[in-house]
């Protein structure tokens, strides 16, 4: 291909690189071409990668050797997959910011403060925090994005202009290990009649990892700057045309109407409710993303192939299932015909 060709190899440093997203991202640069250095405490899957020169440390400066490993040494770019709190991305942001020309930091769709407005961009007003130093999640993860917002602040006053932010929504596909995904497929796949939240024409959204890998790469490659949502669709997507999508063979949706899943306390895994404070959950603009070269591959592409790797031996350790169990579906589909 001509383009790959042309494209300059980079040295890529990933704080991170074996959960989820960091494979898929190592496949990318792989295919480009590109120079990898990986960061990470060897905790998780160690040995993924045995042909990628690989450093052992800490992104807690107070823990162990911290991020000794990473000290004079030089990469073009920085993608930081692993930063959750603020303390620990301005040491590395820090630390890299005289030896790294971008630092690309790996935020959330959950940094901003409301989800009420429909098709709102990067401009809309992120999540505070009373205590900005705090370093728990919170019982209910409740953290997490005000915490993610104070990163992101990190990164860009440590290299200023130099800092890229890309803020996904739910992150999905093969090896996703948090089954919110990938209970659609299964499901669906299971047949029957499938309990539905909401309308057909509540819209979804969500990143396939290999879509969003591969444009994490091209950003290195244009060493492009700036706050990105990077979510997909790109046309808008409903919850019915998704299911659809996931149909591998008869199948019954019945839908049920928000007021009962909540009633029944059913955990609909990737669905919000399109009204109230979630209404704008799910339309986020990724225009921005798009124009820098965001693209996606169907959602039916997405579906089937998580569909095969969840079927497939060897995805056991990390397969898991979220939503509701088929006992706790029946029982609700159930109580919503006797209503
Ligand atoms: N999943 C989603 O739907 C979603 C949505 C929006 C945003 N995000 C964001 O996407 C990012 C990607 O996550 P990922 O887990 O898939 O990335 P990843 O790079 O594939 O995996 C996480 C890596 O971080 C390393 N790590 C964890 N704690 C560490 C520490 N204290 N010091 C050094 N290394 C450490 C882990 O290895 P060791 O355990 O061996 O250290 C692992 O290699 C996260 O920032 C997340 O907030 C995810």
């Amino acid at each position: 291909m001509a383009a790959a060709a042309a494209a300059p190899k980079k040295r890529i440093l990933i704080l991170g690189g074996t959960g989820f997203l960091g494979p898929a991202t190592v496949e990318a640069a792989r295919q480009r071409g590109h120079e990898l250095t990986l960061f990470n405490r060897g905790r998780t899957r160690p040995g993924l990668f045995p042909n990628i020169e690989t450093l052992t440390g800490d992104r807690d400066p107070k823990k162990g050797e911290g991020l000794k490993a990473l000290e004079g040494r030089k990469w073009d770019a920085v993608i930081d997959n692993s930063g959750y709190f603020p303390r620990m991305v301005s040491a590395s942001a820090r630390l890299l910011a005289p030896n790294v020309k971008q630092y690309v930091f790996i935020s959330s769709i959950s940094v901003y403060a409301r989800n009420d407005v429909e098709g709102a961009d990067e401009t809309a007003a992120v999540a505070t925090i009373p205590d900005p130093a705090v370093e728990t999640m919170g019982k209910e993860f409740e953290n997490y994005g005000a915490l993610k917002a104070l990163c992101e602040k990190a990164a860009r006053d440590a290299l200023p202009g130099r800092a890229m932010v890309v803020r996904p929504g739910y992150i999905v596909g093969p090896d996703d290990p948090t089954g919110r995904f990938t209970y659609w497929p299964v499901r669906v796949d299971r047949g029957g009649e499938v309990l539905a939240p909401g309308s057909p024409a509540d819209p979804v959204q969500f990143i396939d990892v290999r879509d969003l890998g591969a444009w994490l790469i091209r950003l290195v490659e244009d060493g492009t700057a700036g706050v990105f949502n990077a979510t997909g669709p790109e046309k808008r997507l409903g919850m019915g045309d998704f299911l659809a999508a996931c149909r591998t063979g008869p199948v019954k949706f019945t839908w049920v109407t928000p007021a009962f899943v909540g009633e029944q306390k059913l955990a609909m895994p990737i669905w919000d409710a399109y009204e109230g404070e979630t209404r704008g959950a799910h339309t986020w603009s990724n225009a921005r993303a798009v124009k820098a070269g965001l693209r996606f591959r169907p959602a039916a592409a997405t579906a089937k192939d998580t569909l095969a790797w969840y079927k497939s031996p060897g995805s056991e350790a990390r397969r898991k299932l979220a939503g509701p169990t088929a006992e706790q579906e029946a029982a609700a589909l159930a109580a919503w015909r006797k209503r």
